[in-house]
């Protein structure tokens, strides 16, 4: 383990340091949470509805300044850079770029003008005609759909396409929302199937949002469980799949592999083996 852990520092593409995070100058939503993304890797950030999970990426890609919230401990380094305070077009520039949750497209504009929009950051006509290609070739459900008004997309393409849309400003890392929400489990499989691609063959380095513990944990190489605006529990992917407490409360099975409601799992807030 110990060996792990020191090729894990050394890697970090994105480091968080106990960051602490204040809305409105006294609402404390972060309360020193630390994570690492790994260069050519999916790191996954899974917790239940209001834990803390979406200020976490806007605390990291700078949007969380238009909203009344505030980095006001610790520190967030991209690479040699240290990004924490910096506004959001500044941290685009460096390589890092979010996804939002709810896969904002422009709905007025076609996919392949929605790609465009997503260049904007590249100057020339050449770099963004690449760009295109390379979602596409990622992406063939896009090229398809090129001409179409993204407002009329399905929900799974329309979130294909804000991946697609964030990959244009050629990034190094990539922050993901909750992709899943809202789509049928065999798009998610084939959206997550497409993200582990980019991350293999384009050296990507992913931070996943995800309350759909299951599918991020099938995709992702190391995970977070974040609680109440702090990390309770860390460790490789395949082993948050085997700890009871995820399989209890996230995915909802007990120790014969069958389901059990939320109700049978309420009983684990008391449980205190989260913090060991
Ligand atoms: N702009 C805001 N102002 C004040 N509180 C906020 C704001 N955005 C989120 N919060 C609060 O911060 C907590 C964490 O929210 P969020 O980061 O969206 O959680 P998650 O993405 O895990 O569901 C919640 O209690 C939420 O109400
Ligand atoms: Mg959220």
């Amino acid at each position: 383990m110990g060996g792990w852990r020191a090729i894990a520092t050394r890697q970090a593409m994105l480091a968080i340091n106990n960051i602490e995070v204040v809305y409105d100058r006294v609402i404390l939503v972060l309360k020193g949470v630390s994570i690492d993304v790994r260069e050519g890797a999916i790191t996954t950030l899974l917790g239940a509805n209001g834990a803390g999970k979406t200020t976490t990426l806007k605390a990291i890609s700078g949007v969380l300044r238009g909203e009344r919230g505030e980095v006001t401990k610790g520190t967030i380094q991209l690479g040699e850079h240290r990004i924490d305070g910096m506004r959001a077009h500044d941290v685009t520039r460096l390589g890092l770029v979010q996804v939002f949750e709810g896969r904002r497209v422009f709905e007025h504009l076609t996919t392949e003008e929605n790609l465009i929009a997503g260049g904007h950051v590249q100057k020339e006509g050449a770099v963004v005609r690449q760009g295109i290609d390379l979602v596409y070739s990622y992406f063939p459900r896009l090229k398809e759909r090129r001409h179409q008004q993204s407002g009329y997309l399905s929900g799974g393409e329309q979130q294909m396409l804000a991946i697609g849309r964030a990959l244009m400003s050629k990034p190094k890392v990539v922050l993901l929302d909750e992709p899943s929400l809202g789509l049928a489990p065999m798009l998610v499989e084939e959206i997550f199937g497409i993200v582990d691609k980019l991350v293999r063959q384009e050296r990507l380095s992913v931070l996943l949002v995800e309350q759909n513990a299951t599918m991020a944990l099938g995709v992702a190489d190391h995970g977070y469980v974040m609680e109440n605006g702090r990390i309770v529990l860390e460790g490789p992917a395949d082993k948050l799949r085997d700890n009871s407490d995820i399989k209890e409360f996230y995915l909802g099975l007990n120790e014969g592999g069958t389901r059990k409601s939320y109700r049978d799992t309420k009983h684990y807030k008391r449980r205190k083996r989260w913090l060991s």
